[in-house]
């Protein structure tokens, strides 16, 4: 996500911009910028790039000066990381920073340029720097109140006017955004690490209250100009637990981002109730044409492909061939012109999967990649790229970065299925619906961690455990067997539950804890036999199933129930458990959760 900062106050605020920038760096970025009220001028110093790069492009600039400015870390979402894209943006009358994403960005830009306004970047923000421009009547927080009244998405803004130096204005919605009371002035800042050396007393903005900011005073009203009373706030953090937003550590504070990370990454692409894909290029009549699908990646990404493949096949009936990314450059798959290649990445940047793409292009597929980082290797290289919107997963075992990519292989299925006619527009919007629902229902389970935290307990001093599943159960399976291994590094293996008895069941002792997803209706029969097949062996059986399921009583040692949907969506739920098992038993036994021994976060080498 992209970081705020600002400082209204007593003393040159540059230094104080660039610090409170840095301490924002956890959330990721790839360029930055500050605006500053100097000699009652707005002036801007902005790059691509990390803040050294800033600084010395200040440096070679000559230094700003001035006691009241804004500074922004940009994590892009529209328009490639560059020099022009970053923030702040504006002209010499306004000057913003915003974290978030306008969905209606298009819209407005076309309007604005009817009224004769020109754009330098691709970026949404810039939108709502000209808004505010045109809008201006001379009294910010009325011209705010009318622009908010225009966009749609999500936002924390922090901005200047050229006719109030010595005062910064900010609002939020949906985005993060405080309010530090410091002795020598005042801040904005997306998160309490940016404040911390200079204050631990903060103001919590809610959605669309405007705040206006002095050197020696804060007032906060709504958008008709009501003045609201605000509670005081005292960080009890360190910085290190800051950046973790409190967490303990990144991968648990990216689990529980993971309602944001699906709301914020399929709100642009659904339209009147219907999957909406055409942003990135890929047409309904450019999915009708495909029969053949290749789904390649790796490890985690690789999962979320194996539950695109079900979903897809599923509902569109196209054949989809899901491939790990280093075999599949090596087994001479047969690629045609008539295929569309899938790469799922969240870093943009994997070496194997890169490989894969090359290959796709050499063998004239369509390409289409999945990616979460904005300008990434692989998205340039795709004709088609659909951007995950998860902000940066700091934590190296992957969690949000998942649960979005599934919810994109959903909102492909559904809008192939339709364009293909193998589903009505009233099957479509139906299960779009579900998949809108899934935010508030992981929102929901998100408390389930107490139970997953004892079921760790029972696990930890494993030395091997089985996971097993049938259908898009067992495809999940083999996301929570690898989530265990990496950073619990206690050996476990995904298996196909009616695959047991063919050999692997021998494994089963009392030492052999399973876990076992049962959570599609239609294969609930068959894998409550394969669990009751592994408890009779002596194993210890921890199932997660829906609510409601008959006798869940009798056949599981530990049980993790959850809300019933469409089979086709319980992966979306049923990764949460399994997310939690891995990252309890990991802290359990004191293993480095967030940077697993071997391990790298972006593997760029074969
Ligand atoms: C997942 O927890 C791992 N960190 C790893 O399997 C990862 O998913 C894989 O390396 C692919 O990375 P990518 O999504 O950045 O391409």
């Amino acid at each position: 996500m992209c970081g705020i900062v600002g400082f209204v106050g007593n003393e040159d605020c540059v230094d104080m911009l660039i610090d409170g920038l840095s301490k924002l760096e956890y959330r990721g970025y790839d360029s930055a910028g500050i605006a500053v009220m100097d000699n009652k001028q707005i002036e801007v110093r902005k790059s691509k790039g990390r803040l050294a790069d800033l600084t010395a492009k200040m440096e070679k600039e000559g230094r700003l000066k001035g006691t009241c400015g804004i500074g922004h870390t940009r994590w892009a979402t529209h328009g490639e990381p560059s020099d022009i894209n970053s923030h702040p943006h504006g002209n010499k009358r306004i000057s913003i920073v915003h974290n978030g994403i306008i969905e209606n960005y298009r819209d407005l830009k076309a309007f604005l340029i009817d009224q004769g306004y020109s754009f330098v970047s691709e970026t949404d923000t810039e939108v709502v720097a000209k808004l505010l421009d045109y809008y201006y009547d001379g009294n910010p927080v009325d011209t705010i109140a009318k622009v908010i009244g225009e966009i749609r998405g999500s936002y924390a803004l922090g901005i200047l006017f050229r006719d109030f130096p010595d005062k910064i204005y900010a609002i939020r919605k949906d985005s993060p955004l405080i309010i530090g009371i410091a002795k020598n002035g005042n801040f904005i800042a997306s998160d309490v690490p940016a404040i911390l050396k200079y204050t631990k007393e903060y103001y919590l903005l809610e959605a669309n209250e405007i705040a206006t900011l002095t050197k020696d005073s804060v007032s906060v009203c709504d958008i008709h100009k009501n003045p609201i009373e605000k509670e005081l706030n005292v960080a009890d953090w360190d910085l290190d637990a800051a950046e973790k937003g409190g967490y303990e550590h990144f991968m648990l504070k990216e689990i529980n981002e993971q309602p944001t990370a699906i709301k914020t990454t399929i709100a642009p692409r659904i339209s009147e109730g219907m999957p909406y894909l055409e942003e990135s290029g890929m047409t309904k009549e450019m999915l009708k044409g495909y029969n053949r699908i290749y789904i390649v990646a790796c490890g985690t990404a690789m999962h979320a492909g194996l539950i695109g493949k079900y979903v897809i096949e599923k509902l569109a009936k196209v054949e989809v061939t899901v491939d790990i990314a280093s075999e599949f450059r090596y087994r001479n798959p047969i690629i045609t012109d008539k295929d569309l290649v899938i790469l799922i990445s969240q870093s943009g940047e994997t070496a194997d999967t890169l490989a894969a793409l090359h290959l796709a292009k050499e063998n004239g597929a369509t390409t289409m990649s999945v990616v979460n980082v904005k300008g990434s290797s692989i998205a340039r290289g795709s004709d088609i790229v659909v951007y995950t919107h998860a902000g940066p997963e700091i934590s190296v075992a992957s969690t949000k970065a998942y649960a979005v990519q599934l919810s994109i292989m959903y909102l492909l299925a559904f809008e192939l299925a339709y364009a293909k006619e193998a589903i009505s527009e009233e099957e479509c919007r139906r299960l779009t619906k579900e998949l809108q629902e899934i935010p508030d229902k992981i929102q929901d389970i998100l408390v389930l961690k107490e139970r997953c935290q004892f079921i760790a307990s029972r696990l930890v001093n494993a030395e091997s455990l089985l996971y097993i599943g049938r259908g898009l159960d067992y495809a999940l399976s083999m996301e929570g067997s690898l989530k265990l291994k990496e950073i619990s590094y206690i050996h476990s293996e995904s298996y196909a539950a009616g695959e047991l008895k063919h050999g692997t069941i021998s494994l089963i002792t009392e030492d052999m804890p399973v876990i076992a997803i049962a959570t599609q209706e239609n294969l609930f029969e068959k894998t409550l036999s394969n669990i009751k097949e592994v408890k009779s062996r002596g194993a210890k059986v921890t199932v997660i199933c829906r609510e409601g399921t008959k006798d869940d009583k009798t056949f599981a040692n530990h049980l993790v129930t959850l809300p019933n949907m469409d089979d086709l969506m319980m992966p979306m739920l049923a990764l949460v458990p399994m997310q939690y098992i891995a990252y309890y038993t990991a802290v359990l036994k004191g293993c480095d959760v967030d940077k697993p021994r071997n391990l790298a976060k972006s593997v760029t080498v074969e």
